[in-house]
């Protein structure tokens, strides 16, 4: 049975069962309330929301009169089928914007740059994992674990951060944690707060966010074709600086070995610590592998931040972090309090995955097929736009940043495309604050959609942005 939760206003100058009408009529309109669905009976309705008997009669008899509802003998009420769209001005006058531009159409092509291929994910090898972890040892993952993560999971990351990543570290070092913004709190704790941050600026917003609501100084640093801005950062007064160098989010350009001596150096010099955030580094399409900055770092500046999360899937929730002895050191001292916020049992069927030799198929099949959709884009942004846009950041990870040669603002490059069906993403919500520079374009993510997809997208995108 469907709840039916208003907040009402008996001082309003609309009757209540008016109010009452309106928003069940906003949750059918919403779809929160479903076609077909039953409405619960009067009685119950009037007891559960201390109404009167002849208010709840009253709104029902109202969204029947208007064609919400139908009344069937002996059944109760529920909720119309609509065949017609619903006039846009019919959806909510109420809040929840960012939502009605989607509720009206059909999104058929989404460049969601957290998207993965879901298509190629190994369900029943995952599945079949699931049921060991679940039954192999007696129910031991149902307590609570080790505060850092599963010892054999941390054994199996800390083997492939070597062999791929060029990590250098022990399974001592790594804390597995739910997502890379629980993680970063964790270590504004450990690192303490008395540093200022340096942040990309554009950069990650749930970075900046998390830092931000945690109370940390952060300051914004801007970038240059080779990432985070040295100079900026050497005449400010930041000790920890965050940065993306693999694949910078979102512009995408990979940092120099140059540029990473540089930072290391800094960072020595500040006796603080870079924060290299490794989102999607095990997707590269073009050039020489640069190692990783804590595989280059020898006097422990670094920490290095990894996730599940692009190369398996978002909803395992399984981020890792790699801290240098100092701060494993802290951690182990005074912040175990803290507990594992990963299930045992997900982690245990990653070990699973990872001993079992699937997870390097699965990343060696996923490269290849990657690689083929980023060719794919590529190809069908030269064939339908020539000239008339730029690829930035296209030589690596799931998602590029298209800059648009039309008049047309970011917010209109979002709009036009919405109305055929292809969803687009801005880059303004990565900048901290004023985004004069920016030229005109949005961040396209390719890894959920197939290459036909990819291709019937673009071509879309060039014809309502009249490219
Ligand atoms: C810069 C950056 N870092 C990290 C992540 C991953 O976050 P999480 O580990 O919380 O899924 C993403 C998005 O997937 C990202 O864009």
């Amino acid at each position: 049975m469907i709840e039916i939760t208003p907040v009402l206003d008996s001082r309003s100058n609309s009757p209540l069962y008016v109010q009452l009408a309106n928003y069940i009529k906003q949750e059918i309109l919403s779809g929160r309330i479903k076609p077909n669905e039953k409405l619960p009976s009067k009685r119950n309705l009037s007891r559960y929301l201390n109404l009167s008997l002849n208010t709840i009669q009253s709104a029902y008899e109202q969204l029947c009169a208007e064609g919400y509802v139908e009344s069937k003998p002996r059944k109760g009420i529920f909720v119309s089928t609509f065949n017609e769209e619903i006039p846009s001005n019919q959806i909510f006058s109420q809040k929840c914007e960012p939502e009605n531009e989607e509720l009206k159409v059909n999104i058929k092509y989404d460049f969601n740059s957290g998207k993965v291929d879901l298509e190629h994910f190994p369900y029943s090898i995952w599945r079949k994992l699931t049921i060991q972890s679940l039954y192999q040892d007696k129910g031991e993952l149902f307590y609570n674990g080790n505060p850092q993560g599963e010892l054999l999971l941390r054994e199996q990351i800390a083997k492939y951060l070597f062999a791929s990543r060029g990590v250098r570290c022990s399974a001592n070092q790594i804390i597995i944690g739910a997502g890379t913004q629980v993680l970063i709190g964790l270590l504004s704790l450990l690192i303490g707060k008395d540093h200022i941050y340096a942040l990309e600026n554009p950069g990650l917003h749930r970075t900046r966010t998390t830092l931000q609501d945690l109370g940390v100084h952060t300051i914004s640093t801007p970038l240059d074709e080779d990432g985070i801005n040295i100079n900026q950062l050497k005449n400010s007064a930041a000790s920890v600086v965050y940065v993306t160098p693999s694949h910078q989010f979102p512009y995408g350009m990979i940092m120099p070995i140059s540029r990473r001596m540089e930072l290391l150096k800094w960072a020595e010099g500040k006796n603080g610590y870079i924060i290299e955030d490794d989102y999607d580094g095990e997707y590269r399409f073009k050039g020489k592998p640069i190692p990783s900055l804590q595989g280059l770092d020898t006097k422990g500046n670094v920490v290095y931040l990894g996730t599940f999360s692009k190369s398996l899937i978002p909803s395992i929730r399984i981020s890792y972090m790699v801290l240098p002895s100092s701060l494993i050191k802290k951690y182990q001292e005074s912040f175990t309090v803290y507990k594992q916020t990963v299930s045992r049992l997900h982690q245990d069927t990653l070990y699973r995955f990872m001993n079992d030799g699937h997870w390097q198929s699965h990343l060696n099949k996923m490269r290849t097929l990657y690689r083929k959709k980023h060719s794919t884009l590529m190809v069908s942004i030269q064939n339908y736009f020539g000239e008339n846009a730029i690829v930035v950041g296209g030589n690596s990870g799931l998602h590029i940043v298209l800059e648009v040669k039309n008049s047309m603002k970011e917010d209109e490059l979002i709009s036009k495309a919405l109305n055929v069906g292809v969803k687009v993403y801005p880059i303004s919500i990565y900048y901290h604050c004023a985004k004069e520079s920016l030229s005109p374009g949005v961040i396209l993510g390719f890894g959920g959609l197939s290459e036909t997809e990819i291709d019937i997208g673009i071509r879309l995108l060039k014809e309502v942005w009249e490219l």
